[in-house]
C-alpha cells in the first residue's frame, strides 16, 4: 500500500498531493497502481478522512489520479500521460504540438556543411579518444567566449563543458547538495529540475513570484527560516511564466545569497533571446554562483552542449562530478560547438531564431487577443492564464488535446499546493506558421467554450 512520507510544513492535503506527484515523477508510483482508500491513508498518516478526500480531489484535478466508481483510485501515469505530451520520437499524427519547447528546429545550423568542414581537419580521430573530463581546453575557451555573450566573464579553468543544461544541473546539484537538503525554487519551475531533485532526494521549497519574477523578500525570509543550501532560478524569460527579473531585483537576490551563504544555480537557457536582458545574477555573486549558458534553446538542443561556470577555484571539484556523471561530454559535440561559436554560425542562428520567435509571439498575441497571455517579445513560449470558466488547467489541456492540440498545464511546473489555472504554450515547436496558427486558433476556440460541453456546434 502506498504510504508516503509527508513533510511537516503547510496544509496536510497539499503535502499529500505533492508526495503523490513526487512519487510519480520518481517512478515509485506507476500508471495503473491502486492507491489506498481514503480511510486507509487517513489512518496511516494520522490525518482526517476529509483531508485525504481533499487531497485526492486536488490530485485528480491535476490529472495525477482518477477515481473509478466501485473499483478505487488509480494513478493515471502522471501529468505527462494525462495531458498527452507529445512523443519525442515522432510527431503524433493529427496533433499540433504546443507542449514541448522545441527551439525552432527548422532554423538549426546546417550540419552537412559543418561536418564537411570538420572532415578536413587533420587530427579528426582525436574526437574519438578520451579527453579531459571538463572538456578539451580549446572547447572550454570557446565556452568562456560563449558565456561572455551573457555578460559572464570567467577564466577558462572555471568553464566546464557539459552535455546540456540538464547535465550541468546534475553536476552542480550532486556536488553541492545531498539527500534531504533543502533547495529553494520558484513556485513554478522547470520540470526537469523537479525530476532531478527527486532523483537526488532534495527537498524543494517553493518561493512566490510576481510579474517581475522571484520576490527577494520571500527569498530572504525563507533563508532566515530554513537552512536552504541553494536557489535554483531561471531569471530570464522564465520557464514557464516568461518574466525576466529586473536588474535591481537581481542585485538584491545576489546580496541575500551572499549574506546567508546560499548558492545560486542560474539557468540562463533563454537569456540570449531576450532584448537587452540585465546581467545574470551570477555576475553579482560570483563566489556563490553556478552559471549555465547553453546552446540548447538558441542554437540547437540535440548537440547537447552547455557551459557550466563554477565559482572561482571550484573548477576541479565540479570536474569530479562530470567524471562521475558522464566521464566527459562527447568531444565531437564540443568541437562542433566551438566551430559554430568561433565562425559566427551560433550568433547568426540566435539572430534568426529571435526574429522568427518575435513573428510567432506577435501571431499568438493576435490570435489570443483579449486573454491574459504573457510572453517575452522573443520568447519560445507563452503563459496563458485561463478565464474563470476554466478553473482546472488539467481539464483545459485535456480538452485542447481532444481537439488536436497539446499544451502543458500549470500542474507540471507547480511546486507546492499553489497551482494557477494556466497553461504554457510552446510557440517554437511547430515547424511552420500554418500549423502554429491552427493550434492557437484551437486554443482560442477552447477558451471560448465551456468545460464539459465539447466543441461548439455551428
Ligand atoms: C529552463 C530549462 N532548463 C533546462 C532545459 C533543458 O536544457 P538542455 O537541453 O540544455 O539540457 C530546458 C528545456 O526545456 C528548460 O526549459
Amino acid at each position: 500500500m502506498w504510504a508516503p512520507t509527508i513533510g511537516p510544513n503547510g496544509p496536510r492535503y497539499a503535502a499529500i498531493v505533492e508526495a503523490l506527484a513526487n512519487d510519480i515523477d520518481a517512478g515509485r508510483l506507476a500508471a495503473g497502481d491502486q492507491l489506498p482508500t481514503h480511510r486507509e491513508l487517513a489512518d496511516k498518516l494520522g490525518v482526517s478522512v476529509g483531508t485525504v478526500t481533499r487531497a485526492y480531489a486536488a490530485a485528480e484535478r491535476r490529472g495525477l489520479i482518477r477515481g473509478e466508481i466501485g473499483r478505487g483510485t488509480f494513478v493515471t501515469g502522471g501529468a505527462t500521460e494525462a495531458f498527452g505530451a507529445v512523443d519525442f520520437d515522432k510527431a503524433t499524427p493529427g496533433i499540433v504540438d504546443l507542449s514541448v519547447t522545441r527551439p525552432l528546429e527548422h532554423l538549426d545550423p546546417d550540419l552537412t556543411s559543418t561536418l564537411r568542414e570538420l572532415a578536413r581537419q587533420p587530427e579528426l580521430s582525436e574526437y574519438l579518444r578520451y579527453q579531459p573530463n571538463a572538456g578539451m581546453w580549446r572547447h572550454r575557451v570557446a565556452g568562456a567566449n560563449w558565456v561572455s555573450r551573457f555578460g559572464v566573464e570567467a577564466s577558462t579553468d572555471r568553464v566546464l563543458v557539459c552535455a546540456g543544461t540538464q547535465h550541468a544541473l546534475n553536476v552542480v546539484a550532486s556536488t553541492i547538495l545531498g539527500p534531504g537538503d533543502t533547495l529553494f525554487v520558484e513556485e513554478l519551475t522547470y520540470p526537469g529540475f523537479r525530476v532531478l531533485a527527486n532523483l537526488l532526494q532534495l527537498k524543494l521549497t517553493p518561493l512566490p513570484m510576481d510579474a517581475d519574477g522571484l520576490l527577494p523578500d520571500a527569498f530572504e525570509s525563507a533563508c532566515r527560516q530554513r537552512r536552504g543550501k541553494a536557489l535554483f532560478t531561471v531569471p530570464t524569460i522564465h520557464n514557464p511564466a516568461t518574466m525576466t527579473i529586473p536588474e535591481d531585483r537581481r542585485r538584491e537576490i545576489a546580496s541575500i545569497a551572499n549574506r546567508y551563504g546560499v548558492a545560486i544555480i542560474e539557468d540562463a537557457i533563454h537569456h540570449l533571446l531576450a532584448s537587452n536582458p540585465p546581467a545574470p545574477i551570477s555576475v553579482y555573486a560570483p563566489e556563490k554562483s553556478y552559471f549555465i549558458g547553453a546552446l540548447s534553446k538558441v542554437v540547437t538542443g540535440g548537440l547537447r552542449v552547455a557551459y557550466l561556470v563554477t565559482p572561482p577555484g571550484q573548477g576541479e571539484l565540479l570536474t569530479q562530478s562530470v567524471w562521475a556523471t558522464n566521464w566527459m561530454t562527447a568531444p565531437i559535440c564540443g568541437e562542433i560547438a566551438r566551430m559554430w561559436i568561433e565562425d559566427g554560425t551560433a550568433d547568426r542562428t540566435v539572430h534568426e531564431k529571435r526574429i522568427e520567435a518575435n513573428r510567432r509571439v506577435r501571431m499568438a498575441r493576435n490570435i489570443l487577443a483579449g486573454y491574459d497571455l504573457r510572453t517575452d517579445d522573443h520568447g519560445h513560449h507563452a503563459w496563458l492564464e485561463l478565464p474563470e470558466t476554466w478553473d482546472s488547467a488539467a481539464r483545459f489541456a485535456a480538452e485542447t488535446r481532444r481537439r488536436g492540440v497539446a499544451v502543458t498545464p500549470a500542474d507540471v511546473f507547480a511546486v507546492g499546493g499553489n497551482v494557477p489555472s494556466a497553461v504554457r504554450l510552446s510557440l517554437s515547436a511547430p515547424s511552420n506558421f500554418e500549423s502554429l496558427s491552427s493550434g492557437l486558433i484551437t486554443v482560442a476556440q477552447t477558451l471560448r467554450s465551456e468545460p464539459g460541453l465539447g466543441p461548439a456546434i455551428v
